[in-house]
């Protein structure tokens, strides 16, 4: 029987691209979304190639669709070998700027969802003895970046849930975890952040924060032309890691996706490059 993965996010980016890289690569894909309004372009994909993907619904922040598309999956192939935390959503405001809906909606979409699907699959996994699930996060989740307090923080959220989960359930009930920590990435998620950070009057920032904000903005644009090494790549190219990691035997707990990404996190990541250094020691210490 086919491996099978379920995606979340798959109407754009670096889902959408997995979906496609994974099937093309013979993994039965279920590739959800929470539009399925947006799923054109997947279908057309699917149909000209042929790609053994089933489209599902699956918001992140609603628990009922998360158990009927976990349903689903268990329904067809009773199992989940793997789960790709792949949604998410980018926010760039200040604390003292963003609205507690906003601060609730970007810890929802970014930390709490992870925790929604990871505790939906987890039961058929421990009974198979085996599954990985990979939670894709962000250099964010080891640097904290200006006016990225409320995204970093619910990214440092997943690498913490993450690397704690690691460290019992690997051995006893082989089931794996995978961090995938990019840096920029040419997808819609940086134009859909901007969205919700400029003000109706068309400001990111107001008051004392806005000349500190518009360099940090000036600082972003203009960065792709001035750094020897480009701080993007695109969706595709981190599918190719997601691929990469998917089909490892023994799979790290880190990674990152390019090389402007290791070199951004390097005083955070270089004693233990892949995370496995602080799983042991800590397997050592409790277990
Ligand atoms: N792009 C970057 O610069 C960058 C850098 C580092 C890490 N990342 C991370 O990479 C991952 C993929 O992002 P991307 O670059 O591919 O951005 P993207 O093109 O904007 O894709 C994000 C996906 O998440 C989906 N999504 C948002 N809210 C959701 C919800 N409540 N339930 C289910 N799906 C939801 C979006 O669906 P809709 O189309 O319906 O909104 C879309 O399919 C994210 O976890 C992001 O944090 C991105």
């Amino acid at each position: 029987m086919k491996k099978n993965i379920l995606i979340t996010g798959t109407s754009t980016g670096v889902g959408y691209e997995s979906a496609i890289l994974l099937a093309r690569n013979g993994y039965k894909v279920y590739a959800t979304m929470r539009n399925l309004g947006k799923a054109n372009n997947l279908k057309q994909a699917i149909e000209q190639e042929n790609l053994d993907i089933e489209i599902l619904q699956l918001d992140v922040t609603q628990n009922d669709s998360i158990q009927q598309a976990v349903q689903t999956v268990i329904d067809k192939d009773g199992k989940i070998d793997i789960l790709l935390n792949n949604a998410g959503a980018g926010f760039a405001k200040t604390i003292e700027q963003a609205s507690q809906e906003e601060i609730d909606w970007v810890t929802d979409v970014n930390y709490t969802g992870v925790i929604r699907t990871t505790k939906a699959v987890l039961p058929y996994m421990r009974k198979e003895r085996a599954g990985h699930i990979i939670n894709v996060t962000s250099v964010g989740g080891l640097v904290g970046q200006p006016f990225n307090e409320l995204y970093c923080g619910a990214k440092f959220a997943v690498e913490g849930f993450t690397e704690a989960l690691a460290t019992y359930v690997s051995e006893p009930f082989n089931i794996q975890l995978t961090l995938v920590e990019p840096g920029g990435i040419a997808t819609e998620f940086l134009n859909n952040a901007v969205a919700k950070t400029v003000s109706k009057e068309g400001e990111f920032a107001s008051g004392e924060y806005a000349p500190i904000f518009q360099k940090y903005m000036e600082g972003i644009q203009n960065r792709s032309g001035s750094e020897e090494v480009s701080p993007y790549q695109t969706g595709k190219e981190v599918a190719e890691v997601i691929l990469q990691v998917a089909q490892s035997e023994n799979p790290p707990l880190r990674i990152r996706t390019s090389a402007w990404a290791e070199n951004f996190t390097k005083l955070k990541t270089q004693a233990d490059p892949d995370g496995s250094g602080i799983v042991d020691q800590v397997k050592r210490d409790y277990l």
